[in-house]
């Protein structure tokens, strides 16, 4: 296991992956990180949809216009749900989720990214999350969040620089005020 700032540096995106489901356990301890993600009120909004089937993943791959194609070539993904009857933020409680696993996958030296499904659509304008919904046989009350793509890394990719992070982001007591280190 990685310190955390570590872990935090070596994770980026991998949109690209070596054929082969995860080891049980690895993926076992994903799906528990995104059970033990701190949620509005305690009240877990979410639910999960493991995919390892490849017809599906490459049906997924489809559901919108750009920037879910490599889910075609992903050994598997959990798609992100919430139930906004549930939580009125639910969307923040997936969102926390889908982080979690990110992260856990990242601490298994795994490759995983986030592939934004809600307020994204296809080429003929349908929600995005409508045809998750769909090809998975969602009940019609879950919205669809994200979908995180899991697998072993097929590139490298590398850590962040602290040198170069975005430090001007940050204020110090009042907006006007750079925030100095
Ligand atoms: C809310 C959110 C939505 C994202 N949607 C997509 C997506 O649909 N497709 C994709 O390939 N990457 C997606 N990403 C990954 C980002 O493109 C990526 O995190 C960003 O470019 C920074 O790169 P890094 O993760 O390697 O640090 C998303 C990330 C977040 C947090």
């Amino acid at each position: 296991m990685l310190d955390f700032i570590s872990l935090v540096k070596r994770r980026r995106s991998m949109r690209k992956f070596k054929p082969g489901l995860l080891d049980s356990a690895d993926l076992n301890l994903i799906l528990k990180a995104a059970l033990m993600s701190p949620s509005s009120k305690g009240l877990h909004s979410w639910e999960f949809v493991l995919v390892t089937e490849p017809g599906v993943l490459c049906e997924l791959a489809k559901c919108k216009t750009q920037g879910a194609e490599f889910l075609a070539e992903a050994p598997e993904a959990v798609v992100v749900l919430g139930d906004p009857a549930v939580s009125d933020v639910w969307i923040e409680d997936a969102s926390v989720a889908s982080t979690m696993m990110l992260l856990q996958a990242e601490d298994l030296g795994l490759g995983s990214c986030w592939v934004q499904i809600r307020g994204r659509f296809d080429a003929e304008g349908r929600p995005a999350g409508d045809n998750v919904k769909r090809l998975l046989e969602i009940p019609e009350n879950l919205e669809v969040l994200s979908i995180i793509a899991l697998g072993r890394k097929g590139m490298e990719r590398k850590p962040f620089n602290e040198e170069r992070l975005l430090m001007n982001k940050i204020h110090m007591g009042v907006f006007s005020n750079p925030f100095v280190k």
